[in-house]
């Protein structure tokens, strides 16, 4: 049921962590076995139990600016051509996608990033998408609220133009905060959203999917992407053995 609603390949050695993540679940909800439980998410014809299974299960590990490499490629080659080649053509849209965006800090990131080098940012219909397939990490994304604690290491002058403080620690600012939408996408069903995106981000959640997943899924990303386009995966993923039509760029940087 999980691999089928989500995409997520769990092996038999997943037994133990699978114990792990839905106990809590179990016990709360007062089921005597994972069979019970496991009639009562297929009975749930809102679909709300399969979501709270699916929020247990997937792992949302992420930090401002992880992979590093990618933001440097993109602040120093990827962006200031996209810009200029945009202008040339008399074309004000740029669109960004990070999908399975976990708590934000991708998205933001992303933004970090974006929109120092936009000018004048607002000639530009700019936006950005962020998404998941959990609420509750959408919805810390949403808050934008993070500790001082995670936004250690940026530069003071990047923490002062992007967050505000409050009393339980920095928020995105709300002039910031306007360039993205988030939104529930469950990568394993069809996308809600048509493109043509310039730049979309899927890091650090196929290495939870199998092959067959995987191919389905840069191949749809294939056809939202505009020509030209950048797919960026994380470093511990490849493309190697899938069928696509990606040209492969630096070390998970491909493009359309
Ligand atoms: C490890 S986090 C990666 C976050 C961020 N992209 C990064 O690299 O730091 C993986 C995210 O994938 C999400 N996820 C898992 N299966 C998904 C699916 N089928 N559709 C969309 N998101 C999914 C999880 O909820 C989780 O937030």
């Amino acid at each position: 049921m999980i691999y089928s609603s989500s995409g997520i390949s769990l092996s038999d050695d997943k037994k133990h962590l699978l114990r792990n993540r839905l106990g809590k679940l179990i016990r709360q909800g007062g089921f005597a076995s994972y069979e019970e439980y496991y009639n009562h998410v297929v009975e749930d014809s809102s679909g709300q139990e399969l979501i709270r299974l699916i929020d247990r299960i997937s792992t949302n590990l992420t930090y401002f600016f992880r992979e590093p490499k990618h933001f440097e490629l993109l602040r120093e080659s990827v962006i200031p051509a996209l810009l200029e080649e945009k202008r040339r053509k008399g074309v004000r849209r740029l669109r960004v996608w990070s999908a399975a965006c976990s708590t934000g800090e991708e998205p933001y990131s992303l933004l970090m990033t974006f929109l120092p080098l936009i000018e004048p940012l607002n000639a530009w219909d700019f936006r950005l998408l962020g998404s998941d397939i959990s609420t509750q990490v959408l919805a810390r994304a949403k808050a934008g609220i993070y500790s001082k604690e995670q936004i250690k290491g940026q530069e003071a002058i990047q923490i002062s133009r992007f967050f505000e403080r409050i009393s339980t620690g920095l928020t995105i600012k709300p002039a910031v905060k306007k360039y993205v939408t988030f939104a529930r996408i469950n990568l394993q069903e069809p996308f809600p959203v048509k493109g043509p995106f310039d730049l979309i981000f899927c890091r650090n959640v196929m290495i939870y999917f199998d092959q067959e997943t995987r191919a389905r899924l840069i191949n749809r990303f294939h056809e939202v992407l505009a020509p030209g386009g950048h797919l960026f995966i994380g470093h511990s993923e490849n493309l190697t053995g899938l069928q696509h039509q990606f040209k492969y760029v630096c070390p998970a940087v491909y493009r359309k």
